[in-house]
């Protein structure tokens, strides 16, 4: 077993580079099974996840090769299989999104259902609500998921509400359907519009994305393209979160400051000094931060993948804060374990009513989820003694090389296989 030891550490100091997106670059990889021609992506984040979605379209049929530790070669011209494994469908959530891509390129398309996770159930109904109105037929057996199509046409869809994942599978989906999709609702998170200018470099023809009205018109084939993908504006608020917490000053390199505006927002009213400067953002800390509130949104809202690290910062500033998670039903797993490193934090319904404490004190904890995990990590750097963290698969499948990146800054953070 492996954990991960945090000491509290100086405060954290220097430069940091993000890197590629995870979020983006899980779709650009199932996007990539649409073309038929070469498909370079750079800027690959190091991940479990994505070493996952390769393993996926490699089962399927596409031809994948590392160029560089972060670039991709992808080959799709020979996909010809239309059903994942149980194994690795059940290993990640957003496998899930091969289904738009395989239903238009192939006709059909079957893969086990994705199962509940820590932070909620997270049904799949409005991807499946797409697939329907580009005139899929959907079955449901046996744990598995199959949509089939011998031809799929363009519709006006509506989401009730603006889901990444579905606006992302029915976008890949329609991209090569007959006529034109209008996609209303859609997500308009940063990494929606790095898809769709993803798709538009294979051939596609898709506008809007970024806003809440996506039009997509259909084209018969897709192609091959080179493509760096957008810059992780969660790892880089997790950094920055850092820096706020130790008292530091940390520079973010590789970021686009306007993708995080709520994140710097929030940070300037707790107290810190935030400076942008092309694309890097710089935050320094101050000893006396105050109480804020968060209430996390779809884009350009406060994002909920932030919510976790936030409520470290709240455990430790001056008074009461609140935050309210609208976007997932369950995200407040880190709560008992930030308790039991001696954070106040009383849930009610949706909302953590967090009030300050003078320290929080390492303890054995382990991570629930991903986002949950880079909050305990963030703990740990704040927390007197040591911070022992397990379950730290989670925090693998989203942080390329935490410790490295954090050790660059003097935080005093190792990894300890057991
Ligand atoms: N929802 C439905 N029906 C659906 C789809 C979603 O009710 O068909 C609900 C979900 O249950 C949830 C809400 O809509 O309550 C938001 O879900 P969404 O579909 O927007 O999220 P997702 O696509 O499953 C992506 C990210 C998440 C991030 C969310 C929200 C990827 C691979 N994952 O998930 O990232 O939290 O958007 O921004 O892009 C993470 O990185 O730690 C992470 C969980």
């Amino acid at each position: 077993m492996e954990k991960i030891l945090v000491e509290k550490s100086p405060p954290l100091k220097g430069n940091v580079r993000i890197s590629g997106a995870k979020n983006a670059a899980l779709p650009l990889l199932a996007a990539s099974l649409l073309g038929t021609e070469d498909i370079i992506l750079e800027d690959v984040p190091k991940l479990k996840d994505v070493e996952l979605m390769c393993e996926v379209l490699a089962s399927l049929g596409s031809r994948v090769e590392y160029l560089e530790d972060d670039i991709i070669k992808i080959n799709s011209a020979n996909v010809n299989k239309y059903e994942t494994s149980y194994e690795l469908m059940s290993k990640m959530r957003a496998s899930f999104l091969v289904m738009g891509p395989l239903l238009t390129r192939l006709g059909k398309t079957k893969n086990s259902l994705p199962g509940g996770c820590a932070i909620g159930t997270r049904p799949i109904d409005l991807h499946l609500k797409g697939f329907r109105a580009l005139g899929a037929v959907i079955e449901t057996n046996h744990g598995n998921i199959g949509a089939y199509a011998d031809k799929l046409i363009g519709d006006k869809i509506y989401l009730d509400f603006p889901s990444v994942g579905a606006t992302e599978n029915i976008m890949m989906a329609a991209v090569m359907a007959e006529g034109e999709t209008i996609l209303d609702n859609a997500a308009m998170e940063p990494e929606i519009t790095d898809l769709a200018n993803f798709l538009n470099k294979l051939g596609g023809d898709i506008k809007g994305a970024g806003t809440s009205t996506i039009r997509i018109k259909g084209v018969k084939k897709l192609g091959g393209c080179r493509h760096a993908i957008i810059p992780d504006r969660i790892e880089a608020g997790t950094f920055m979160v850092a820096a706020a917490i130790t008292n530091g000053d940390i520079i973010v390199d590789n970021v686009i400051s306007n993708h995080i505006k709520p994140v710097i927002a929030k940070l300037r009213e707790a107290g810190c000094t935030v400076i942008e400067n092309g694309d890097s953002v710089r935050v320094i800390g101050s000893e006396n931060l105050k109480a804020i509130d968060i209430k996390t949104l779809p884009y350009p809202g406060f994002p909920t993948d932030m919510q976790a690290q936030f409520m470290v910062l709240m455990t430790l500033l001056d008074g009461t804060s609140v935050a309210i998670e609208t976007v997932f039903e369950n995200r407040f797993m880190h709560v008992d374990e930030l308790k039991r490193m001696g954070a106040d934090i009383k849930i009610d319904a949706r909302s953590a009513i967090v009030t300050g404490v003078k320290a929080l004190t390492g303890a054995p904890v382990k991570a629930s989820d991903l986002r949950a995990g880079a909050a305990l990590v963030l703990a740990g750097l704040v927390a007197d003694g040591v911070t022992e963290i397990e379950n730290i698969h989670h925090i693998d499948r989203g942080y390329d090389g935490i410790e490295a990146k954090f050790s660059k800054l003097g935080a005093r953070i190792y990894r300890k296989t057991y």
